[in-house]
C-alpha cells in the first residue's frame, strides 16, 4: 500500500454530542494536495486550519435558533425494526422529504464547490460535510428507535442517562483505558492501524460502497463508485432535486446493521460503560470512527483532487 499523500491531524476539546466531540476529533487525516490545502484555507486559523476542531461546530449550532433547521440533518431516522431482528435504511421511506443525513450530505457536497456562494456559506458546507460523515458511521444515528436511544433510560459509569449520551460516554471511557486518555492518541493509534494495522486489510472495502453481503463479481474497484457518484452529482448541480447517493446509503446501512447485533443487547440496570457491553461495543468505536475518518478524506480528495489518493 502506498504511503497517504498527507498525514493532517485534528485536535481539541469542548462540548460533547453524538459520538462526542472526543470521536469527531479522530475523523479525517489522509487528504491529498488540494482537498488539504482547501481545507486548510477555509477553515483558517478560527478552526486551527483543520477538520477535527471544525467537526464540532454542527452539534454547537444546531440548537440554537438560526440553525434550528439543521438539527435533523444529523441523522435519518430508519424506520426498521432492530428489537425484532430487523434491520434496514431505505431512501424513500426514511428520507423521503430530504431532511435527513443523507440528502445533507448530497446538498453540502455540491455547496462546498459552488463558485456563487461567499465564504461563509462554503466554510459553513466543508464544516457540515466534516460532522456528517461522522455521525452517519454512528449506529444510533441511523435509527428511529426511541428518537435514536435519547429516550432509552441507561447507565454509564453509575450514572443514569440515556442510550445515546452512553454511546458518547463509552467513546471517552475507550480513550482514558486504552489509548492513552487524550483524542490525539486515541486518533493517532486509529490512524497506526490504517496503515499498518489491523484496518489495513479492509481500507479497500471501505471505499467500495458494497453492501459486505454483494457478491464478489458486484464489486467495483475501490473508490470507482464514490469518484462516480460524486463527478456525476457535481456535474448536475440541481439543488432543488438532490437525491441522496448511494454511497452514503451503504455506509448508513452498515451503521444501521449494528443496531440489531450490539447497540441494544443489553439489560436495564446494568452498567454499559463497564463490562461485556463496553467490550462488545469498543472494537465497532474504533472500527466505526476509523472507517468514517478514512472516508471523509477520500470524500474530499474524490471533490478536490478528482480521485480518492487512498490505498
Ligand atoms: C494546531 O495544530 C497543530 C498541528 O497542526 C498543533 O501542533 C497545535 O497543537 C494545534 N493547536 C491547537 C490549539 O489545537
Ligand atoms: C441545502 O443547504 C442549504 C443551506 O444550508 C439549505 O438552505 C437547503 O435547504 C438545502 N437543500 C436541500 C435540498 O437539503
Ligand atoms: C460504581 O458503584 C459501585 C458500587 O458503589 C462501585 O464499586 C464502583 O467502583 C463504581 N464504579 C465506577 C466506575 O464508579
Ligand atoms: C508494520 O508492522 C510490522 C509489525 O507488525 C513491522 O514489522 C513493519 O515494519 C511495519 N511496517 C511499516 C511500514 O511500518
Amino acid at each position: 500500500m502506498a504511503l497517504p499523500t498527507v498525514l493532517a491531524f485534528m485536535l481539541l476539546v469542548s462540548r460533547i454530542s453524538a459520538w462526542g466531540n472526543l470521536g469527531h476529533e479522530t475523523i479525517g487525516y489522509f487528504l491529498a494536495p488540494n482537498a488539504l490545502a482547501f481545507v486548510q484555507t477555509t477553515l483558517g486559523s478560527q478552526y486551527n486550519f483543520s477538520l477535527g476542531p471544525a467537526a464540532t461546530w454542527a452539534d454547537q449550532v444546531k440548537s440554537e435558533p438560526e440553525f434550528k433547521w439543521s438539527a435533523n440533518l444529523h441523522f435519518v431516522d430508519a424506520e426498521d425494526s432492530p428489537m425484532t431482528g430487523e434491520c434496514s435504511v431505505e431512501e424513500q421511506r426514511d428520507c423521503g422529504d430530504q431532511q435527513c443525513i443523507l440528502a445533507a450530505i448530497a446538498n453540502y457536497t455540491v455547496r462546498v464547490t459552488d463558485q456563487t456562494l461567499n465564504a461563509e456559506q462554503i466554510q459553513e458546507a466543508l464544516k457540515f460535510i466534516d460532522h456528517f460523515l461522522g455521525d452517519i458511521g454512528q449506529p444510533l444515528h441511523v435509527e428511529a428507535v426511541a428518537e435514536g436511544g435519547n429516550e432509552i433510560s441507561a447507565i454509564c459509569l453509575n450514572k443514569t442517562t440515556n442510550l445515546h449520551a452512553v454511546h458518547t460516554g463509552m467513546v471517552t471511557q475507550n480513550i482514558d483505558l486504552s489509548h492513552g486518555g487524550t483524542p490525539e492518541t486515541y486518533a493517532a493509534d486509529l490512524v497506526q492501524q490504517i496503515k499498518n494495522g489491523s484496518f489495513l486489510a479492509l481500507t479497500e472495502d471501505w471505499l467500495s460502497c458494497s453492501s459486505i453481503t454483494e457478491p464478489v463479481f458486484n464489486k467495483r474497484a475501490p473508490g470507482a463508485q464514490l469518484e462516480h457518484e460524486i463527478a456525476r452529482l457535481l456535474h448536475a448541480r440541481q439543488d432543488d432535486t438532490i437525491t441522496p447517493l448511494e454511497c452514503p446509503l451503504v455506509w448508513a446501512r452498515e451503521s444501521n446493521a449494528f443496531d440489531c447485533t450490539v447497540v441494544f443487547d443489553f439489560t436495564s440496570g446494568e452498567d454499559l460503560c463497564v463490562g461485556a457491553y463496553f467490550d462488545s461495543a469498543v472494537p465497532v468505536i474504533d472500527l466505526q470512527l476509523a472507517k468514517q475518518g478514512f472516508r471523509l478524506a477520500a470524500w474530499l480528495n474524490v471533490i478536490f483532487d478528482g480521485a480518492t489518493s487512498l490505498p
